[in-house]
């Protein structure tokens, strides 16, 4: 990665960092992940899951738009949450319509844009029967270039997202997940056990994994 696209990268997460919880050292990381996606006009979706304010989700838009200025539509960003103060396991946080506000306000000026007002457990569900129109076609959500995991860390709750979404990422792209550190670090363990299984690289980086596909 150039000096010179690195100085961008900081830029938008200077921009960015108010709006999430996310230290400005891991939402850096993610903009490097999010620049580092294999680039398509046909791209398919990044999604987020667990979108608080939209701060991380700003990021991953802003820096698609820099990335694909020239080159033609960046892909939609998907991001689910239920907000409804859902409890948080683990943790006493409260995410109510406070939260569902301020990610409308700060996310509402790209149209590349779609949120799924739900638990992961329920779009998961329904995955299969999901689809979205783009430039006339219908588009199925069978394959993803980015998942970043950021809702709830219950490792029960995380394990189910990454068994079925880690199949529907792309070569090259990224499935990332936040605060593996809590629990005691069980995903961690788990995702390190299942990388031979998944054929994948797994790496650890302060509190964040990366899954390289
Ligand atoms: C740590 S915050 C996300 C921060 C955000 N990614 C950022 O960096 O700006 C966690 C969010 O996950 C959501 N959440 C909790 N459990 C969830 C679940 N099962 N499915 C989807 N979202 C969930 C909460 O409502 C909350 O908004």
């Amino acid at each position: 990665m150039s000096r010179l696209l690195d100085l961008r990268l900081r830029w938008h997460v200077f921009r960015c960092r108010r709006q999430s919880d996310t230290s400005s050292r891991f939402l850096l990381q993610l903009a490097r992940w999010v620049a580092s996606t294999p680039r398509a006009p046909d791209a398919p979706p990044l999604l987020e899951i667990g979108t608080r304010s939209g701060g991380s989700a700003l990021l991953m838009l802003r820096v698609l738009e820099m990335m694909y200025r020239g080159e033609g539509r960046p892909p939609t960003v998907l991001t689910v949450d239920p907000y409804g103060a859902r409890p948080i396991e683990g943790a006493s946080f409260v995410y109510d319509e406070r939260f569902y506000r301020a990610m409308k306000r700060n996310l509402a000026g790209f149209a590349n844009h779609v949120h799924y007002m739900m638990d992961s457990e329920l779009f998961l569900r329904e995955l299969d029967n999901l689809y979205v129109w783009g430039d006339g076609a219908k588009r199925p959500l069978n394959r993803f270039t980015l998942v970043y995991l950021d809702g709830s860390h219950d490792p029960e709750i995380v394990w189910f997202e990454i068994e079925r979404l880690l199949p529907r990422v792309i070569p090259g792209g990224f499935l990332i997940v936040d605060d593996t550190d809590w629990f005691g670090g069980e995903t961690r363990r788990r995702l390190e056990a299942a990388a031979p299984q998944f054929d994948v690289q797994v790496s650890h980086h302060g509190k964040q994994t990366l899954v390289e596909v």
